[in-house]
């Protein structure tokens, strides 16, 4: 095997698998390709979060199966959140795959891969890992080149899920919460400051109950936001994201105290009416939550908030819709995503309320929930124009060789500029605003 192409399905944190995964293979010896083509192993790192994203990722490894009938030496395996729920299963429906594993499972790549060269076909390793002994954290930082960006980069610092929201599979097929020493969180942000990088966004299922579970190492996530700040030279901290019944008094002290951690929160709500909210179980009421959002915003005034929306969860009616846009028009939100319901085989949800919102109602209930969040959007950008900004350099756009870079509110901004390097923060003044992003000059 020489050439591996990945093809990455679902959230940050299946992205930041490819590329440990990338990295892996990097250290066999491997090298990344673009074309599916042109590979000797193929990946597909799945997400299985609603029936369209599940969907996608079939097609794909259907497309795979021409490639392998005319090349069966080609190694084709799936990986992510569809192979830890489908199992073996997957290898029935096909044929064509040698590989499986979880998301668990990613260290044991190596060793996986082992096997096939040893001729054997369908091997898989599926296992969940639940033991905090027993669960291994990738330090990236040894990969570091041409893996991550090289401005910003992403740090695991737990893994899987302990809430039991209605709709959702990622508890099946991520596992419970471990969470990773602190000390190894640090050291990986202080590796990745000594190759350049600027700006770490934490990840985790639900990444502001680290900490809630003491096992060895690991303290409460507003002191892990603390020692990261003090201990390394990062210039910029993010998380996401975070559950709303964790929003508590340290994480507003630490938006108060903490200079590094940046004016954006990723607070997904669902919905705005309480009763939905109830039989979601998301832990919290649609009170509590704007408590949480005045309580952010008394310690940090400019904080951006972005948030996640599910339309036509079973029994919501057009009242309950009608609070969630109330609730979108009190917090306005700096982003929205939104999604239809979309029931998941394994989730409670799926076994016991009917899933008796029809189609039509969620796309409408969709495209009302967008066009509000639009119009409230398009104003919250253009309050940023007339202001400066400091911007992290990410890339040029090649097309006009306008600069590109983010906000501490994670708002993009193209701008125009000399003496600009990658990485560099700069003071750039917004000129104008629209379709979800700035322009401006470099002061
Ligand atoms: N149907 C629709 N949307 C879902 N999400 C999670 N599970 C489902 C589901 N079954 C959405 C939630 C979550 C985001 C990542 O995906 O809004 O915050
Ligand atoms: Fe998709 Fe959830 Fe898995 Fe992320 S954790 S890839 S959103 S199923």
């Amino acid at each position: 095997m020489r050439r591996f192409y990945i093809k990455t399905y679902g959230c940050q944190m299946n992205e930041h698998d490819s590329r440990k995964i990338a990295g892996l293979l990097a250290v066999r010896g491997l090298q990344p390709t673009d074309a599916m083509a042109d590979a000797d192993l193929i990946l597909f790192n799945t997400c299985t979060i609603r029936e369209k994203a599940e969907h996608k990722a079939m097609s794909e490894i259907g497309r795979a199966a021409e490639l392998k009938a005319a090349r069966p030496e080609l190694v084709v395996g799936v990986c992510g959140c569809v192979a830890q729920q489908e199992k073996e299963l997957l290898f029935d429906r096909f044929p064509l795959l040698d590989l499986l594993f979880g998301p668990d499972q990613i260290p044991a790549l190596p060793r996986l891969l082992d096997a096939l060269e040893q001729e054997r076909r369908h091997v898989s390793a599926l296992e969940i890992v639940n033991d905090v002994d027993e669960y291994q954290f990738l330090n990236l930082t040894p990969w570091a080149d041409g893996v991550v960006s090289p401005a910003a980069a992403f740090v695991t610092i737990m893994k899987g899920c302990d809430s039991n929201c209605a709709y959702c599979i990622v508890p099946q097929v991520r596992g419970r919460e471990v969470c990773r020493p602190a000390d190894d969180i640090v050291s990986e942000v202080q590796g990745l400051v000594e190759r350049g990088v600027r700006e770490v966004t934490l990840l985790g299922q639900t990444v502001n109950t680290y900490g809630n579970r003491r096992h060895a190492g690991v303290i409460p996530f507003a002191a892990l936001l603390q020692r990261i700040a003090v201990e390394t030279a990062i210039q910029r901290i993010r998380f996401t994201s975070p559950h709303p019944k964790d929003v508590n008094d340290s994480l507003l002290a630490a938006y108060r105290d903490n200079a590094k951690l940046c004016r954006h929160i990723h607070l997904p709500v669902q919905s705005g009416a309480d009763v939905v909210l109830r039989r979601m179980r998301r832990a919290y009421t649609r009170a509590q939550y704007l408590e949480k959002v005045a309580a952010l915003r008394g310690a940090a005034p400019d904080l951006a908030i972005t948030t996640d929306m599910i339309v036509g969860f079973p029994g919501e009616t057009d009242a309950d819709f009608a609070e969630t846009l109330s609730l979108v028009e009190t917090v306005q939100f700096d982003g929205l995503f939104a999604f239809k319901y979309s029931p998941r085989p394994g989730t409670e949800s799926f076994a016991r309320l009917p899933d008796d919102v029809p189609p039509a109602t969620k796309d409408e209930r969709l495209q009302r929930l967008f066009a509000l969040n639009e119009a409230i959007v398009t104003r919250r950008y253009a309050a940023h124009i007339g202001t400066t900004r400091d911007v992290l350099i990410e890339s040029r756009d090649e097309g006009d060789g306008r600069w590109r870079g983010r906000t501490t509110h994670h708002m993009i901004v193209h701008f125009i500029g000399t003496e600009c390097v990658l990485g560099d923060i700069v003071p750039v003044h917004i000129t104008d605003a629209g379709g979800y992003s700035l322009r401006g000059e470099k002061r």
